[in-house]
């Protein structure tokens, strides 16, 4: 028989100390994101269509993308037990230099359309977290600006090799004179992969004013007083070269680049040189014979060849043909704190993420980008904990089982065939 009593107003009273409500609105959204996807729920409500498809699409029918962030779910993690986890470090050295947490910003074009503040806000947060940040080529803020939102913290250059080789030769110039250390040389980008929710939207840089961009806009006006009340959306670092986006972005990809450009970049950057977009073991052992410092597994986040490999299902055997002359890193799916956790114990020294801070961004503007590093370094650091290893180094393979959904077909061999008629 259970016990009943009449509740007394003192046992009442610790019950009812309701949260202090907080009147930041951006501080509150923010805070009630416990995931990456979240961020993203809100950045899609508060983002015209036309900028939140250009970020969160993919080329074609977008299978890259979808099964680089399936490769993460299938991940089965194996821990240890009894060691002594009170106090983990997250920190790594990377091309030369430390970084706070396993992970660097990945370089965006057009970061400013997503949100205003765009990469000074990436810049600013990577800055304040120890974390490296990629300003690309196509970036709409300049090396110069970047350099001043991120003064003491570490600023790396993502470089298209352009037609017009002089343009991209002076800006791996302009980024060695503002202290960027890291230069990469993004080689996927032979033609531009074809994003069809962009063309389907009918998205244009500067966007456009079309009916359906006005209705679109209503329920984000926000997103509409930043746009107009701020500099012209460009490409700032090639500004000077004049010519409409359209022109800069077809100048932008070159069909014809060769290794004869890596040698070039080489010479001319006294820093590290990484290739971003490596996709195979026999381009990373060239690579390594060649002498770079560094490659990033990457399909372009799916943006560029689609049903490309999943990056996070190359590292094992990169790491291990190419692992002690040169540094893997790579990208591609990163949703979550602990995808970086199971990329690091498969071979990676380091990641990067482009729409997962994106998506921060999107969501409100450097505080919503400084909540995406939060949520990603929280996480990688409870994965740590419950994988019960406390340093990034003591991450194995073995911690990790790459469960596999999609397994190559087997060859059916003719005698087999034969064997089995009407199989
Ligand atoms: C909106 C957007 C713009 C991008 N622009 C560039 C770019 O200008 N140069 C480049 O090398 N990679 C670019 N990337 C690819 C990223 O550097 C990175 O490889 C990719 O975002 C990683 O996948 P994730 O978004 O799943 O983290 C872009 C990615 C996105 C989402």
């Amino acid at each position: 028989m259970v016990q009943r009593q009449f509740p007394k107003p003192r046992d009442l009273a610790p019950l009812m100390q309701f949260k202090k409500f907080d009147f930041n609105a951006t501080r509150r959204r923010l805070s009630a994101a416990l995931t990456i996807e979240d961020l993203r729920t809100i950045a899609k409500r508060r983002t015209p269509k036309a900028a939140f498809d250009y970020t969160d699409g993919a080329a074609e029918g977008e299978f890259s993308i979808h099964r680089a962030r399936e490769g993460f779910e299938d991940v089965q993690f194996n821990p240890s037990i009894l060691r002594d986890v009170s106090a983990v470090d997250t920190s790594v050295s990377i091309f030369g230099g430390p970084s706070a947490q396993p992970f660097g910003i990945a370089p965006t074009g057009f970061t400013r359309l997503m949100q205003t503040e765009g990469e000074t806000a990436g810049a600013g947060a990577a800055g304040a977290a120890g974390i490296p940040f990629t300003l690309s080529t196509l970036g709409t803020t300049s090396i110069e600006d970047v350099k001043a939102a991120n003064p003491q913290g570490r600023n790396w250059f993502q470089l298209y090799v352009m037609k017009q080789r002089e343009v991209s030769y002076g800006l791996v110039e302009r980024a060695a004179d503002s202290g960027f250390d890291t230069l990469f040389f993004t080689v996927d980008t032979p033609v531009a992969g074809a994003r069809l929710r962009d063309r389907r939207n009918g998205f244009s840089i500067p966007p456009q004013l079309s009916l359906s961009t006005v209705i679109n806009a209503i329920p984000r006006p926000w997103w509409w007083y930043d746009f107009l009340t701020t500099p012209p959306l460009e490409f700032a670092s090639l500004s000077s070269t004049g010519g409409t986006v359209g022109e800069l972005l077809d100048a932008a990809m070159d069909p014809s680049i060769s290794f004869e450009d890596l040698k070039i970049i080489r010479e001319l950057f006294p820093g590290r040189i990484v290739v971003k977009g490596v996709q195979n073991v026999e381009d990373s052992r060239t690579l390594a014979d060649l002498g770079v410092d560094g490659v990033v597994l990457s399909n372009h986040g799916g943006r560029q060849l689609d049903r490309a490999p999943v990056p996070f299902h190359l590292l094992p055997e990169v790491a291990r043909e190419v692992g002690d002359d040169l540094e893997v890193t790579m990208d591609t799916g990163i949703m979550n704190g602990a995808d970086i956790v199971a990329a690091l114990a498969m071979g990676a020294k380091f990641t990067f993420v482009g729409r997962a801070y994106l998506y921060g961004l999107m969501a409100g503007g450097r505080a919503g980008a400084d909540r995406a590093i939060e949520i990603l370094s929280d996480q990688i650091e409870r994965t740590m904990k419950l994988l019960e290893v406390s340093t990034v180094e003591e991450l194995e393979p073995k911690h990790v089982t790459q469960l596999q959904r999609l397994a190559p077909r087997t060859q059916v061999r003719p005698e087999a065939a034969r064997a089995a008629p009407g199989a």
